[in-house]
């Protein structure tokens, strides 16, 4: 297997040394190409010795006279002959330029030319880690389907505590290994997910709802693409961007999601709910906005259609996955709501106070299988934690037909 390393100019640079060792005892060749701003942190010579390889620095060397054309597309065929880009540390310098597409360096104008998969382990101060525009592009990248690992939280080269530090290079190793081994072990699938919170209307204006982002289902979306699924997409309203590839389906309320699942259910071989679809709704929704009385105000709220409940009833053989967001007791009631519900698999998490999950990017989950089986998985990335849920798809399948 052949992988890219891109350093980025960061503190962090010296523990993409680290990263290249690891890479090449997995039995990587790994070419390194290093920012102006990464050499002023770490010699070329330090990855020349780790990785036996030239390290790549300049778009067009000044030291060959002659080869101007040569590396002027270099970039290109460094692109084909490899199975994977890291990019460790990615700063928020080069997390801006390949979400805007900008190629002014080697390491830029690669990232363009490559058409493999992408990891990318950014590093920096928590603020410029946490800034909008920072944010807003990593966005962009994840909807690529590129791999982000960390960062970590901990003390800062700055002095600062928080997020920012470079993952550990042996988690960043492990990311590359599990991307360029792709999975199409999903070929043949049609995945049903749904994402994304629901807006129950109270009056034209106003609406309840709940905190869901919506990246757990997209990741799901985007990791079942990957590995081979059509994927339909039914989704409320969020501020991620799609998945490319998956159908969408944009819905509001719970009946809508409701009437959108029903109509694709019978092309669908796996469904699962990841949406945080609100438990109650306002029956009948003012034509007018409502009034300011300054008098105490009710609501009078019905139960919203249980859609996971519905599909258990009407599933089949398809496969069905539910989430559970519980506060307390996580195992026990995802046990009693996979029975209930006749799921196959729940996917537990911890909400609240000390649990990962809402608009976080991370989350750290409890698989309950129907076999009986639990299976814990610890704190990820979403994409990660999607792959573990992904990876239940076929077992799972063998199990239930083990049983019949
Ligand atoms: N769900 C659904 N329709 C609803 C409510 C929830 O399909 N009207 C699905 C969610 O998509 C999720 C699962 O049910 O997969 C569990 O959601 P959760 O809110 O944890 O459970 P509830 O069934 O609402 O139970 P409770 O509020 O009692 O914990």
């Amino acid at each position: 297997m052949n992988v890219i390393l891109g350093v980025g100019g960061g503190i962090a640079a010296y523990k993409a040394a680290e990263l290249a060792r690891l890479l090449g005892e997995q039995g990587a060749r790994v070419q390194v190409v290093m920012t102006r701003a990464a050499r002023e942190f770490v010699k070329p010579l330090t990855f020349a010795a780790l990785t036996g390889r030239k390290v790549i620095t300049d778009l067009f060397p000044r030291h060959e006279s002659d080869g101007a054309l040569d590396s002027a597309i270099e970039h290109i065929s460094v692109a084909q002959e490899n199975d994977a880009l890291v990019v460790a540390p990615a700063t928020a310098d080069l997390l801006a330029k390949f979400a805007a597409g900008i190629a002014d360096d080697f390491l830029t104008t690669l990232y363009l030319a490559f058409t493999g998969p992408v990891v990318l382990a950014p590093a920096m101060n928590s603020n410029m880690w946490r800034h909008p525009a920072t944010q807003a592009n990593l966005e962009r990248l994840r909807a690529r389907g590129h791999t982000i690992v960390g960062p970590d939280e901990g003390e800062l080269a700055c002095g600062m505590t928080g997020p920012g530090r470079l993952a550990e290079p042996a988690r960043i190793a492990g990311a590359v290994m599990s991307v360029s081994a792709p999975r199409r072990d999903l070929e043949g699938e049609t995945v049903l997910v749904t994402a994304g919170p629901t807006e129950e209307p109270i009056d034209p204006v106003r609406f309840l709802s709940n905190r869901s982002s919506g990246k757990m289902g997209y990741a799901l979306a985007r990791r079942a693409l990957d590995r081979g699924a059509r994927v339909i997409l039914v989704s409320g309203p969020v501020h991620v961007p799609p998945p490319e590839g998956a159908e969408l389906v944009r819905v509001c309320t719970a009946a809508e999601m409701r009437e959108a699942v029903m109509e694709r259910l019978e092309e669908a071989t796996v469904i699962i709910k990841a949406a945080a679809v609100a438990d109650y709704h306002v029956p009948v929704v003012p034509e007018q906005k409502m009034k300011k009385t300054m008098t105490r105000l009710s609501l009078e709220l019905e139960p919203t259609p249980d859609i996971l409940a519905e599909v258990g009833r009407k599933k089949g053989d398809r496969l069905l996955i539910g989430f559970a967001a519980e506060t307390e007791n996580l195992v026990a009631e995802a046990r009693r709501k996979l029975r209930s519900k006749n799921c196959d698999m729940v996917v537990a998490n911890l909400v609240g106070p000390g649990g990962a999950g809402f608009g976080s990017d991370e989350n750290e989950v409890t698989l309950v299988l129907r076999t009986g089986e639990t299976i814990q998985v610890p704190k990820a990335s979403k994409l990660e934690i999607a792959d573990a849920i992904l990876d239940q798809v076929l077992p799972l399948r063998l199990a239930l037909h083990a049983a019949q």
